[in-house]
């Protein structure tokens, strides 16, 4: 496999360019200048109303439908069919369990996860409005640290027992935003696949939250057999706007959030109420061939094992600097012996006789005004919170957060701050 070119790739990001060390990724990653091309480009020459038959709608209108085809190829799904795009991921999932609603008995049970709010939050309402129960998947100690209490995890094991004959929807992240850790979900719809079957469930259905995956690795929503999966562009070298998967035969079962009049049973404009905004998707469409142009097969599994690979270069020293910090009270959070199915976000705390609240850890990098990092919960509060009583939500964790624009030379300078932090 060709290694990264990551000298051609930063040229790609003028923001790059400044200087500044990005390092808060995880919360939004740069945007590549050919996003911002197409969206110039949409406002300036194709700004009109869609579906009409004069020339520039009859451009506007294609190219919406090429940001469908972005979107399908980066799930690797069937059908632009299977697309819809919203304002942010929150929306969408707040959307989608609004569509579900009426296929929800009372009874049946939801599991979720601690992780993001966004793939919790919808669902936990929709329970509470339909009678349904809710039962979280909690992140639980890795046996590869049994010493770090903070080195936690989700685990198949853990989740296998929640599922009962009364299970309708089982919503995970494929990566999580603050432990960092790279979740098999081929081999867990698998097994919740099997175990549903065995207990003669209804129908159970399964949603990806992908938002802290889709920047690193390869999103395979038919290999997985997923229902609903989404993610958004902003933290994959886009623009502020998100897309979710819904297989086509799981579309039809869902209610429509359009106008009365739109026949749209089959169409994901059925979970569009209202047009997305159109410059924003065609500005997506830069994005697939950015990926492509990373290794010379031009395919996208070659592209994002080629991330991998470099942003793994980028873990190694990192995760090996602060695992070297545990005398000092350095505890990662998450997976900490590992690079593999890791990446390269990395949160942690500074515990004991001299720990240091992450607000201040942060804060010693904020004085140097040319690195982004961040502390906090990141929405994952359910699983910030379960780390109590030695973490305090407010406070929540130290998160560095790189992606393969990042330079192992920048990883190095974060390093440099972190011995003056501790010392
Ligand atoms: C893992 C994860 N899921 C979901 C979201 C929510 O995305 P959005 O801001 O598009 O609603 C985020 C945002 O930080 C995230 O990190």
């Amino acid at each position: 496999m060709a290694p990264l070119n990551v000298a051609s790739v930063r040229v790609a990001f003028p923001a790059l360019q400044s200087g500044f060390l990005f390092a808060d990724n995880a919360g939004g990653s740069q945007c590549l200048s050919t996003v911002v091309e197409r969206i110039s480009d949409y406002l300036l020459n194709t700004n009109v109303q869609l579906g009409a038959d004069y020339p520039v709608s009859i451009s506007s209108t294609s190219r919406v439908a090429e940001g469908a085809e972005a979107a399908r190829e980066l799930f690797n799904a069937t059908s632009t069919d299977e697309i819809a795009y919203g304002s942010s991921s929150t929306m969408l999932i707040e959307n989608l369990a609004r569509a579900m609603e009426a296929d929800v008995i009372e009874g049946e049970e939801i599991i979720v996860t601690g992780e993001h709010e966004s793939n919790a939050g919808p669902w936990k309402k929709l329970a509470a409005r339909r009678g349904a129960i809710i039962k979280i998947w909690h992140a639980t100690q890795l046996s590869s640290a049994p010493n770090n209490p903070y080195a936690v995890g989700l685990q198949l094991d853990s989740l296998l027992p929640l599922i009962t004959s009364k299970t309708r929807l089982v919503a995970f992240t494929a990566c999580s935003n603050i432990l960092g850790t790279v979740v098999p979900v081929a081999e867990v719809v698998r097994a919740i696949r099997e175990r549903a079957q065995e207990l003669g469930v209804r129908k159970v259905e399964v949603c990806v939250d992908c938002v802290a995956y889709a920047p690193h690795r390869r999103i395979d929503v038919r290999g997985w057999d997923v229902d609903y999966c989404y993610f958004s562009m902003y933290k994959v070298y886009g623009p502020h706007t998100s897309i979710l998967y819904v297989r086509s035969a799981t579309l039809r079962a869902l209610s429509s959030l359009a106008h009365h009049f739109l026949d749209v049973s089959d169409k994901p404009y059925k979970l569009q109420p209202g047009g997305p905004g159109y410059e924003l998707v065609y500005g997506c469409t830069a994005v697939p061939p950015y990926l492509r142009s990373l290794t010379p097969s031009g395919d996208l599994g070659d592209a994002f094992d080629a991330i991998t690979s470099h942003e793994q270069a980028l873990l190694t020293p990192l995760l090996t600097f602060l695992r070297d910090q545990a005398d000092r009270g350095v505890r990662i959070v998450g997976e900490e012996q590992t690079v593999l199915a890791r990446v390269p976000t990395v949160s942690f705390v500074v515990v004991g006789d001299r720990r240091i609240d992450s607000k201040d850890v942060v804060k010693a990098f904020d004085k140097k005004g040319d690195i982004g990092i961040r502390y906090g919960h990141f929405y994952a509060y359910t699983l910030v919170d379960s780390l109590r009583p030695a973490l305090n939500v407010d406070d929540g964790v130290v998160r560095i957060s790189l992606v393969h624009y990042n330079t192992v030379d920048e990883v190095n300078k974060i390093i440099a701050v972190l011995k003056e932090v501790l010392a």
